[in-house]
C-alpha cells in the first residue's frame, strides 16, 4: 500500500469517514485562488457547522500554494501537494490524536522514534503552555531533549482570519549523519512532516480571539515531503512520486536529468499543477486575471524550459507528460478521468498561443539586453514582452534574472493597470449581466435560478458549482457542476428547500459594489472575469448572495410554486435540472 492508502486506512479504522478531496478552487471561500491547506473546505465545520459525514473525518486533499513559485526547481518546492488530513470535529482531542499520530508513524511507516523529534506550544497570553500534549509526548516514549517549545512556530492559523491554536509538530531527522541527542528545529537536517492544530479559537479581522463552539483538532501531512522521506531520498524528485515523469521529460529532450535538474523539476512541476487545475470542475481556463493566471503562468514557464531543453515545443511533449501524470492519479480523482481531453486541450490551446511568439519574444529579450543600458528593464520593454509576445512579467523577470538585469515591476504593474481600464470600458459597452429577454415570468425563473443554486449546494453538497443556465418563459434549466446522478430524495429536497423560501417570503436586495468586495463578502460568482469592475450583487434573505446583473423579482413570494420536471447529464461532471413555476 502506499503511504495515502495506508494513511485513509489507518484512519478509518480508528473511526473516521474518509470525505472526498474537494476542488483546488475553493467554494465560497473569496479569500483565496486556491485550496492551500486540507482544513480549508472544513472551515465552516471547524466553527461549528455539523458535518454530514460526522465528527472523525479523514481525507487527502489536492493543496496548491503559488506563492513560493519562484522556488520550485529545487528539491522540495512544488506548486500542487497532497495534504493528508484528519479530523475531529468536537470528538477526540490532544491525546488520541497524538497517540494515533505516533502509533501511524511507528507502527504502520515503521519510523525508528529515535528518527522523531516534536514541538509544542510554550504558552501565551491567550493559550497556556499545551503541558498536555507535552507528557503525552513524554508517555509514548519521545524523550524530553527532543520536545522543544515555541510560541511562534506553534500557532496555527491559514492567513490572517479564521479557526486557530496551539499546534504540536512532529519532525523526522532527514540525514545519514548521527542522530543529534537534542532535538533543534532550526537545523534543518530535521524536516517537519505533520502538524496536529488543536483548533480551539477564531481570529477575526479586528485580531480579536474568541473560542470556537467546540474543540476540534485539525492535521496536515505532506504526501510528496513524507513519501521522499520514507523512501530515503533527499530530492523529492526522485521519489517514486515524480521519478517516472522526471525520466519521462528526459528522454522526450534527450538529456540526463543529473545536467538539468532546474527545468526538468520546473516542467515537472507545473504540468502537473496545470493538470489539475485544469481538470478541476470549476473549468479554469487559461486568462490574465486570477486562477486562470496562474494557470496561464505555470504553462508558459513549462513550455519556456522546454524550449530551454531543446524540446520540439510543437511536438505533443506536452501531452505525454500530462497524459502519464493523469494514469498515475486518476484512480484518486475522478476529474481527471471525466475531463482528460479538457487538460489535453487547455495544454494544447495555450502551448499553441505562446509558441507561435515564444521564439520571436526570447529574441527580442536577447536584443533589448545587449541594447540596455544598465542593469534595469524598464516598464515599457517589460510591457512590450507581454503585450507583443504574452510573456507573463514573472517570465520576464526570470529571464532577467538570470542575466543579472533588474525588471521595473511596479511600473509595469502601473502600465498593465492602465492598459487594462482602457480595454475594459471598450468591452463595457459590449458587456451585458442578466438576461436577453426579461418579461416577468422570465425574472422569477430568474430568481429561481439562484434558489436553486442555494438549495443544491445545502442537499448535494458545497461543491455544487453554476455552470450554465437557460431560461425562457416556459422553463428554466440549470446546469451545475456533480459527479453523481441525483437520487430521488435530493431532487425532492431541494424542490421542497426553494419552496420552503419561497414561502418565507424573503426580500431580494440588490447592491452595487466592487467585484474585489463582492468576491470577498462571499458573493457566488460564476466567471469571474466576465464581470466589469463595478457589479450588482443580489442577496436574497440568508439563503443566496451572488453577483449578477439582474433582473429579480422584489420578494421570492412572487415566484409561485416551483416544481423540478427532470434532471439528467449535461457532460462530465456537469448535471442539468429542468423545472417550471406553476
Ligand atoms: N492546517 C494545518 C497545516 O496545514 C494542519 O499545517
Amino acid at each position: 500500500m502506499n503511504l495515502k492508502d495506508l494513511y485513509i486506512d489507518f484512519f478509518v479504522k480508528h473511526g473516521h469517514k474518509q470525505i472526498p478531496s474537494a476542488p483546488v478552487v475553493p467554494e465560497n471561500d473569496p479569500s483565496v485562488l486556491f485550496n492551500t491547506a486540507g482544513m480549508q473546505p472544513l472551515i465552516p465545520y471547524l466553527m461549528g457547522q455539523s458535518h454530514p459525514y460526522g465528527t472523525r473525518l479523514c481525507d487527502y486533499q489536492k493543496c496548491i500554494r503559488t506563492n513560493d513559485l519562484d522556488s520550485v526547481g529545487d528539491t522540495t518546492h512544488h506548486t500542487f501537494f497532497e495534504m493528508l488530513g484528519n479530523w475531529s470535529l468536537g470528538d477526540y482531542f490532544k491525546d488520541e490524536s497524538i497517540e494515533w499520530s505516533f502509533e501511524f508513524l511507528t507502527k504502520k511507516l515503521n519510523i525508528p522514534v529515535d528518527r522523531l523529534a516534536v514541538t509544542v506550544f510554550a504558552g501565551n497570553d491567550i493559550i497556556p503552555f499545551d503541558e498536555v500534549s507535552y507528557n503525552k509526548w513524554l508517555s509514548l516514549g519521545i524523550s524530553e531533549d527532543r520536545i522543544t517549545k515555541t510560541v511562534e512556530d506553534n500557532f496555527w492559523i491559514a492567513g490572517e482570519t479564521g479557526p486557530c491554536g496551539g499546534d504540536t509538530e512532529i519532525f523526522y531527522f532527514r540525514s545519514d549523519d548521527e542522530i543529534p541527542k537534542k532535538f533543534d528545529p532550526n537545523d534543518d537536517r530535521w524536516v517537519e512532516i505533520w502538524n496536529n492544530v488543536f483548533m480551539e479559537f477564531y481570529k477575526d479581522e479586528k485580531g480579536n480571539v474568541s473560542e470556537l463552539p467546540k474543540k476540534n483538532v485539525d492535521t496536515g501531512m505532506g504526501v510528496e515531503r513524507t513519501t521522499a522521506i520514507l523512501e530515503g531520498v533527499n530530492d523529492n524528485y526522485l521519489s517514486s512520486i515524480w521519478k517516472d515523469i522526471v525520466d519521462l521529460i528526459a528522454s522526450i529532450a534527450n538529456v540526463k536529468y543529473e545536467d538539468n535538474k532546474k527545468s526538468i523539476r520546473i516542467i515537472a512541476d507545473h504540468l502537473r499543477t496545470a493538470v489539475f487545475i485544469s481538470a478541476d470542475y470549476a473549468c479554469i481556463k487559461p486568462s490574465n486575471t486570477d486562477q486562470g493566471y496562474i494557470l496561464r503562468r505555470l504553462i508558459r514557464r513549462a513550455i519556456r524550459h522546454a524550449f530551454k531543453l531543446n524540446i520540439d515545443v510543437n511536438s505533443d511533449w506536452e501531452q505525454k507528460i500530462a497524459k502519464l501524470i493523469i494514469n498515475k492519479y486518476k484512480v484518486y480523482y475522478k476529474e481527471l478521468v471525466d475531463n482528460e481531453n479538457v487538460v489535453y486541450e487547455v495544454l494544447k490551446n495555450e502551448k499553441t498561443k505562446f509558441s507561435r511568439t515564444l521564439e520571436k519574444g526570447i529574441k527580442e529579450f536577447e536584443k533589448i539586453i545587449t541594447n540596455l543600458d544598465g542593469n534595469i528593464l524598464n516598464k515599457d520593454l517589460a510591457f512590450k514582452l507581454y503585450d507583443t509576445y504574452g510573456f507573463p512579467i514573472e517570465l520576464t523577470c526570470e529571464l532577467a534574472n538570470e542575466k543579472n538585469i533588474v525588471v521595473d515591476v511596479e511600473g509595469f504593474k502601473e502600465k498593465f493597470k492602465k492598459h487594462q481600464e482602457l480595454s475594459r470600458t471598450a468591452s463595457q459597452g459590449k458587456f451585458k449581466g442578466g438576461l436577453a429577454g426579461n418579461s416577468e415570468i422570465e425574472t422569477k425563473y430568474h430568481t429561481a435560478t439562484h434558489l436553486l443554486n442555494a438549495a443544491l449546494k445545502k442537499v448535494v453538497g458545497p461543491n455544487v458549482h453554476q455552470m450554465g443556465s437557460n431560461i425562457t418563459s416556459e422553463r428554466m434549466r440549470f446546469d451545475f457542476s456533480c459527479d453523481h446522478k441525483l437520487s430521488e430524495e435530493e431532487k425532492s429536497k431541494a424542490e421542497q428547500l426553494v419552496n420552503e423560501w419561497i414561502n418565507e417570503s424573503l426580500d431580494v436586495t440588490v447592491t452595487e459594489m466592487k467585484k474585489e468586495d463582492a468576491i470577498a463578502s462571499g458573493a457566488e460568482c460564476m466567471f469571474i472575469e466576465k464581470y466589469p469592475d463595478l457589479v450588482t450583487v443580489y442577496t436574497i434573505g440568508d439563503v443566496s448572495k451572488e453577483l449578477c446583473g439582474g433582473p429579480h423579482v422584489k420578494n421570492t413570494k412572487e415566484i409561485g410554486k416551483f416544481k423540478i420536471i427532470k434532471e439528467e447529464a449535461s457532460s462530465a461532471g456537469v448535471r442539468r435540472i429542468k423545472a417550471i413555476i406553476e
